[in-house]
C-alpha cells in the first residue's frame, strides 16, 4: 500500500512525498508582474512539500490580465524567479511553474487589449483590475494566427521557467480559463478545426502540450484539468466526452503528472453535482495522478493507499500551514486560512502562519 509520506517519481522530478502544494495565486509580485523577495520566503517555508506547484504565472503580457501576478515572458522575471526556486532547492523541495493565459477573464485596463477567447463571450463576474472591480468585456475570438502565437509562447515560457530554474511546468488547462475556453461547450461555439467535436475542442490542449514538450521534454511537462462542475462560467454539458479523451491524449504524449481539481456536491471552493471523472481518467492516464480540492488529512492517506490516486494537492491548508506535511504526518491540529489576506499586499497572512514546531 503506497502511502502519501512515500517519494514518488514523476518523469524526471523525484517528488519526496505525496503531499503537494496545489497553485493559488497570490499577486505580490510587482505591477510589471516581476517576483519579490518575499516570494522567496514564502515559498521556502513550503519547501517540505513533496512538490510545490507555483501560483498561475503569465505566458505572455497579452495572458495575463491579474494584478502583481507574476509571470514569466521577459528576462528580469526569468531573474527574479532564480531566488525562489535556488531557495526551494536549498531546502530539498521541488517546484513547478504554472503557465497561464487567462482569456477572456481579462480586463483591457490592466492588459491594454482586448481580452481574447475560443468565441465571443465575456467573463460571468466583475474582473479584479488595479483600478477595483471591473465589468467583463465581450472577447475577441482567436483567429489560427493568434492561435499559433500563443501556443509558441507556451513553449517559450516552459524554456524561461527551466532557465528560471524550475523542476519542470504544469500547463493550467483549469478553472475557466484559457485552455478550459476551448475544452467547455459552455463556452466553446467555434465551427472551425478549434470547436465542435470533443476532439477539436481538444486541439489547443494538444498543441500547446506539443510545443512544451517540445521546448522542455515530456518528462517536466504537466497539465491541471478540472473536468466537472462550473469554473467562471465554463461548464460542459458531457464532461467525460471530452476530459476522457483529453486525459487519454495526455497519456499519450507521456507527461510526468496530470492533476485534476474537481468540485464534490458540498465543494467549499465552487461545488457541483456533476461526478467527479478520476475513476474513468485513472483508466486512460496510466502516469501519476494527483487529485485536489476539499481533501481531510483521513481522505488523502485513504486515496493514496487504495491506489485511487497517486499523491494529493492541498491549496488552502498549505496557505495557513506551511509545515502541512509534518502537520498530516504527526496528525496535528491545522491553522485556518484568512480569506481577507489571499490577495492582500505585504507580509500578513502569506509569510507569518505558524509553524508547528
Ligand atoms: C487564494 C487562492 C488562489 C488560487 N489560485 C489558483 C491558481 O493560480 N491556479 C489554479 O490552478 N488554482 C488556483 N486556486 C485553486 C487551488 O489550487 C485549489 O484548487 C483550491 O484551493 C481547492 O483546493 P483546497 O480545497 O485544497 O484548498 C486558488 C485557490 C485559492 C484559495
Amino acid at each position: 500500500m503506497p502511502s502519501l509520506f512515500e517519494p514518488i517519481e514523476m518523469g524526471s522530478i523525484y517528488a519526496k512525498n505525496r503531499v503537494f502544494m496545489s497553485p493559488m495565486t497570490r499577486a505580490k509580485a510587482t505591477p510589471e508582474h516581476v517576483p519579490t523577495p518575499i516570494m522567496v520566503e514564502y515559498y521556502t517555508q513550503r519547501a517540505t512539500a513533496g512538490l510545490i506547484i507555483s501560483e498561475a504565472t503569465g505566458i505572455s503580457r497579452e495572458g495575463l490580465g491579474c494584478p502583481y501576478a507574476p509571470g514569466l515572458w521577459t528576462q528580469e522575471q526569468v531573474e527574479a524567479w532564480k531566488p525562489v526556486t535556488a531557495a526551494v532547492h536549498a531546502k530539498g523541495g521541488k517546484i513547478v511553474a504554472q503557465l497561464w493565459h487567462m482569456g477572456r477573464v481579462m480586463h483591457s485596463s490592466v492588459t491594454g487589449m482586448q481580452p481574447v477567447s475560443s468565441s465571443a463571450t465575456k467573463a460571468p463576474e466583475p474582473l479584479h483590475t488595479y483600478n477595483g472591480k471591473q465589468d467583463p468585456e465581450v472577447a475577441r475570438p482567436l483567429t489560427k494566427e493568434d492561435i499559433a502565437r500563443i501556443v509558441n509562447d507556451y513553449g517559450n515560457a516552459a524554456r524561461n521557467a527551466l532557465e528560471a530554474g524550475f523542476d519542470g511546468v504544469q500547463i493550467h488547462a483549469a478553472n475557466g480559463y484559457l485552455i478550459d475556453q476551448f475544452l467547455r461547450d459552455s463556452a466553446n461555439h467555434r465551427s472551425d478545426d478549434y470547436g465542435g467535436s470533443p476532439e477539436n475542442r481538444i486541439r489547443i490542449l494538444r498543441e500547446v502540450t506539443e510545443a512544451v514538450i517540445a521546448a522542455i521534454g515530456a518528462d517536466k511537462t504537466s497539465v491541471r484539468l478540472s473536468p466537472n462542475g462550473d469554473s467562471q462560467g465554463c461548464i460542459d454539458s458531457h464532461p467525460e466526452q471530452v476530459f476522457i479523451p483529453a486525459a487519454k491524449l495526455l497519456n499519450d504524449l507521456k507527461i510526468a503528472f496530470l492533476e485534476l481539481r474537481e468540485l464534490g456536491p458540498d465543494g467549499t471552493f465552487g461545488k457541483s453535482d456533476q461526478p467527479k471523472l478520476h475513476g474513468p481518467i485513472r483508466k486512460v492516464f496510466t502516469k501519476p495522478l494527483v487529485l485536489n480540492q476539499d481533501y481531510t488529512r483521513e481522505e488523502a492517506i485513504e486515496t493514496v493507499a487504495t491506489g485511487v490516486a497517486d499523491a494529493i494537492a492541498f491549496g488552502r491548508p498549505f496557505i495557513a500551514n506551511p509545515d502541512l506535511v509534518h502537520r498530516l504526518e504527526d496528525n496535528l491540529p491545522l491553522n485556518k486560512d484568512n480569506i481577507q489576506t489571499w490577495y492582500s499586499r505585504g507580509p500578513e497572512g502569506y509569510i507569518d502562519y505558524p509553524f508547528a514546531r
